[in-house]
């Protein structure tokens, strides 16, 4: 079975100008080697927070790379820069606002600056876009909120099957 391709796109000003490291998206890609047990690659793209280059790279990654999940850090608080959740919904067909409303609920638990992401999930043909803030600290906790209906939510829009570590994440498919 041939690695199915997962999009973790890193949108910082400050990152891809190399004024600092980027942490997020090594991060993501660590919390989804823990997660899924479905071979898998990571297509990386690390951008500035421009609006016009966020949906040229969404749509790249959905359209020609088939990526089934798109998961974005970055660029999703209230700053005049930060636009991500504007180009996930520009590019979108369908919004799936209860990704968002469930990683800022577990968020909060922690600190009580989750209500400043705006972040947001969406369908673009048969890819998930998933936003989780750019702080490296909310990857890990913002992904295993949402991933148990991640497969399912995946199945539903006739992308790649996806399985989970059932130790790690209990993915949830009704019973056929
Ligand atoms: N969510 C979690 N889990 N952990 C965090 O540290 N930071 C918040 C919020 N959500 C944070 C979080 C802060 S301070 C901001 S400004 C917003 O995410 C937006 O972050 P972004 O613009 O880097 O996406």
């Amino acid at each position: 079975m041939s690695a199915i391709p997962i999009g973790v796109v890193t949108i910082s000003d400050r990152a891809s100008t190399g004024i600092y490291e980027d942490r997020s998206g090594p991060a993501i890609i660590a919390e989804l080697q823990h997660i899924l047990a479905t071979p898998w690659r990571a297509e990386t793209r690390l951008i500035a927070d421009e609006q016009p280059l966020i949906e040229q790279t969404l749509m790249e990654l959905s359209d020609e790379r088939h990526c089934p999940l798109i998961v974005t850090t970055g660029g999703t608080g209230p700053a005049l820069r930060d636009v991500t959740p504007e180009a996930t919904g520009a590019v979108c067909e369908k919004m799936m606002p209860g990704f968002g409303e469930l990683m800022r609920s577990v968020s909060l638990r922690s600190v009580p600056t989750a209500i400043l992401s705006r972040q947001t999930a969406g369908i673009r043909g048969r890819s998930l876009i998933i936003n989780l803030p750019g702080k490296p600290a909310a990857i890990a906790e913002c992904l295993a909120a949402v991933f148990p209906a991640i497969p399912y939510c995946i199945d539903l829009i006739g992308g790649a099957y996806l399985e989970t570590n059932p130790d790690v994440c209990r993915a949830f498919r009704p019973a056929k």
